[in-house]
């Protein structure tokens, strides 16, 4: 496993590149209040305001930086050398703080120097687990007593289907290895979805020489997960739409970067929103 995760390692900082090729004005857009963050994952974290919030999979910094410029006490981990020198670079010239870790999810867990109000990770993270239980009771001993864990992902179910809506795979499970050419350019190709600052047409044909290894779950194991690591489980929801990215061909706008199947498609999950209680009192 470690081999697999090192391998996504260099993935990721083969991409990042092309990924902030096409976020020019980031710093200027947190700088005058833009936030990358939308409201589901907002809602499932609830008060940000002086809570101490361990952004997990963090990628290059700028939800990150969202939650810390509403008032949260941020720290972003990722194990992407590139990724975390782009999310100090983004705080340094935003002027936001937050402190950003390089590291593998599973180490940081492993021994985290504090305990955190919030924890939260999102948008393409539970596919890089390669052990959900392993990682839930990482996540429940990491936070406070009364804290919270938010999770916004991708729906599985909608990765049953191909790019034209054909029904293809079957329910992803059980933490299924999928090996993958490496990770691509989904910022480009989410034109301006990802980029709130701006959009630049930056990179074009991007080709990442790294592939890179990903674990398939489904949402039952991911609950499981918490559950099993005595976490409550306080909300479940799902999405017919989705956030910023555009994971389908024909997709419909549905305003504030948010994306619907076409008319002739019949709805299907397209992400899913986790909270989930550590139980005990919070200390204020
Ligand atoms: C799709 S991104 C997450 C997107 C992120 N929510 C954002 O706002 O852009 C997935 C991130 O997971 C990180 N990652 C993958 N495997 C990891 C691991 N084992 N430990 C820590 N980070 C990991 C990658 O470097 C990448 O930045």
């Amino acid at each position: 496993m470690e081999a697999l995760r090192e391998q996504n390692r260099r993935s990721w900082n083969a991409v990042v590149p092309a990924h902030q090729s096409h976020r020019p004005g980031q710093a200027a857009f947190l700088r005058a209040g833009g936030r990358s963050v939308f409201p589901e994952e907002l809602a499932l974290l609830g008060e940000l305001a002086g809570r101490s919030l361990l952004h997990l999979l963090c990628n290059a910094g700028q939800d990150s930086l969202s939650f810390a410029a509403l008032g949260a006490q941020v720290t972003g981990v990722d194990i992407s050398d590139a990724a975390i020198e782009q999310a100090r670079r983004l705080s340094a010239e935003s002027g936001i703080a937050a402190e950003f870790v390089r590291a593998d999810v599973y180490d940081f867990l492993a021994a985290p120097p504090r305990s955190y109000d919030l924890i939260y990770c999102g948008y393409g993270a539970i596919c890089w687990l390669h052990d959900l239980e392993l990682f839930a009771r990482g996540v429940a001993a990491a936070l406070a007593p009364g804290g919270r864990f938010a999770l916004m992902e991708f729906h599985p179910a909608s990765n049953m289907f191909d790019a034209n809506w054909r029904l293809a795979h079957s329910y992803p499970a059980g933490g299924t290895l999928l090996t993958l050419d490496g990770v691509g350019d989904y910022v480009g190709a989410a034109g301006g979805g990802l980029s709130p600052g701006g959009f630049a047409e930056g990179v074009a044909g991007f080709v990442n020489p790294e592939p890179c290894h990903l674990f398939r779950w489904g949402v039952g194991e991911v609950v499981s997960a918490l559950a099993g690591a005595g976490l409550v489980l306080r909300a479940l929801r799902e999405f017919t739409y989705v956030n910023g990215e555009r994971p389908f061909e024909r997709m419909e706008p549905a305003g504030e970067r948010r994306w619907r199947q076409p008319d002739d498609v019949p709805a299907i999950p397209l992400m899913y929103g986790v909270m989930a209680e550590k139980l005990g009192s919070r200390n204020t």
